[in-house]
């Protein structure tokens, strides 16, 4: 906790808590060990708010916690009232019709009664639109994907549907699906119909990325990290004594 923000309170479910101003609900509700179900949601990336499976009550609303920042203290919510139960019921079975074989959605399906309906499913192709490998294309420093299309067309794809120009092949919106979902191939590098090559560390001969990621991270060394660090302490042990100027 930043000690140097203000403070905000409220109460999740009867049991008072206080938070920096700017916290989300979700993390609010997790200093007091209330688990709320998540799936765009992701520790590392900004949230986004798409799935709405994270929906908490307040007052007479819904909203989705990982993406509310608490700004103001007084509110109560609610995170398993019968409303909240419903709205998560609902949006799994939206959720479902995507991807009706997800072992995830299916353990939730069945703690909220939900189905998938079979109006809404036809050819389910796997992916919940959740952006997670969007967003974390994005925090990693490229822009490579987006969700394109309109309606049931609306998919992940570089543009026009091409293979990404902007793709350096760091598998970071692989990683970041829940669903496991993104085909890639590690020897050779390849994603999104594009073949990259590898950076070996040569002194232990680890893959160490792309050349591409690499440049786009503005590492010149092509060690891995390991044998770096381990060069980088050889050097300081060498330094003579007279190097290091003491005030
Ligand atoms: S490919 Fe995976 S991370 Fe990307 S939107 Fe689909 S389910 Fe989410
Ligand atoms: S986890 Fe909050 S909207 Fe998806």
């Amino acid at each position: 906790m930043d000690h140097t923000l203000p403070k905000v309170t409220g109460t999740i479910d009867g049991h008072e808590f206080e938070v920096c101003h700017g916290t989300t609900l979700l993390e609010a509700a997790k200093t007091l060990g209330i688990k709320i179900p998540t799936l765009c949601h992701h520790p590392g990336l900004p949230p986004d708010g798409n799935c709405r499976l994270c929906l908490v009550e307040t007052g007479d609303k819904l909203l989705a916690s990982c993406a509310f920042p608490i700004r103001a203290s007084g509110g109560v919510y609610l995170t398993h009232s019968p409303l909240v139960f419903e709205a998560r019921a609902f949006v799994l079975k939206l959720l479902l019709s995507r991807a009706p074989n997800n072992k995830e959605l299916l353990k939730l399906a069945e703690e909220y009664g939900a189905q998938a309906d079979p109006r809404l499913s036809d050819d389910p192709d796997g992916c919940l639109r959740c952006a997670r490998c969007v967003r974390a294309c994005q925090a990693a420093g490229s822009q490579a994907i987006a969700l394109i299309g309109r309606g049931r067309g609306r998919k992940v794809a570089g543009p026009f549907f091409e293979p990404p120009l902007d793709c350096v092949g760091c598998l970071a919106c692989a990683r970041s699906c829940p669903t496991g979902l993104i085909a890639c191939g590690e020897e050779p590098r390849v994603i999104w119909g594009r073949q990259f090559d590898l950076v070996k560390c040569p002194q232990c001969g680890r893959t160490v990325g792309t050349p591409e990621e690499l440049k786009r991270a503005g590492i010149t060394s092509w060690l891995c990290p390991d044998c770096r660090r381990r060069e980088y302490s050889q050097a300081l042990k060498n330094l003579p004594e007279a190097s290091f100027v003491r005030n």
